[in-house]
């Protein structure tokens, strides 16, 4: 195109000619997270993870699950395996930073931290987080992650690592609106899909899954720790 064509082109007419670079698709994706808390205490981001970030963390998650690194989640400190199972199925592995898929993830999250910390002003200290696997058959009943005044979580981040999946699959997080308590979303575990939402208002849950289902999910806490006190406990 000579200029003088490109002269004529009115503004504003959608013509892209750079691609956005992703730091600036991240920051636009972290700006959506933060309108989505505000305005109705959730969020979901298709693609917020790079397809190559997905399958490495998948890679380690299946090669740690065969390796038997996992254990059975629990629900909390007062915990009766009984009750556990009829709650949660999943297995676990809590990050520790401790190959570069995970400081890549976890460097990810503390930006997502920052950004909201900056933003809406919560004082988020630190991220929990685990890898979770759900096999055929296991799910998580309908549950809140803290409860007011009783806990340090404050914002949950759930990101899923499976390439391909199917409404059939089961396995779906289910989102609960905060006032009514109707089902509002249904969202399904695809690679680079990341969930958002605060931890205290919204009641979820995960289906009972067909396929293995590979995520991670984590919390933004505040700090717990009164003078000598740690939370939590070591
Ligand atoms: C959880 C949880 C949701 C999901 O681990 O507390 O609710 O979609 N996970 O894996
Ligand atoms: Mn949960």
């Amino acid at each position: 195109m000579d200029l003088q064509q490109s002269e004529l082109l009115p503004t504003g007419t959608g013509l892209i000619t750079e691609p956005l670079v992703k730091s600036e698709c991240l920051a636009h994706h972290n700006d959506v997270i933060v309108e989505g808390l505000v305005q109705q205490g959730w969020v979901a981001i298709p693609n917020y993870l790079d397809p190559e970030l997905c399958d490495e963390l998948r890679m380690e998650m299946l090669r740690y699950h065969e390796q038997n690194r996992f254990q059975k989640a629990g629900i909390g400190r007062i915990d009766e395996r009984h009750r556990n199972e009829k709650i949660r199925r999943d297995k676990i592995y809590w990050l520790e930073g401790s190959t570069s898929a995970q400081r890549t993830y976890l460097d990810l999250m503390a930006d997502l931290r920052q950004h909201i910390n900056r933003e809406l002003f919560l004082g988020l200290f630190d991220l929990e987080a685990h890898y979770a696997v759900y096999e055929p058959g296991d799910f998580y009943r309908k549950h809140l992650d803290a409860f007011r005044g009783r806990s340090s979580r404050v914002v949950t981040v759930v990101s899923y690592f499976n390439p391909q999946w199917l409404e059939e699959d089961g396995g779906l997080l289910n989102i609960y609106d905060s006032d009514d308590r109707a089902l509002v979303s249904q969202i399904m575990p695809l690679a680079g899909t990341l969930v958002c939402f605060l931890s205290e208002k919204i009641l979820h849950e995960v289906t009972p899954t067909a396929q293995l289902r590979c995520s991670i999910a984590g919390w933004f806490r505040h700090n717990g720790s009164t003078g000598e006190l740690v939370d939590p406990p070591a």
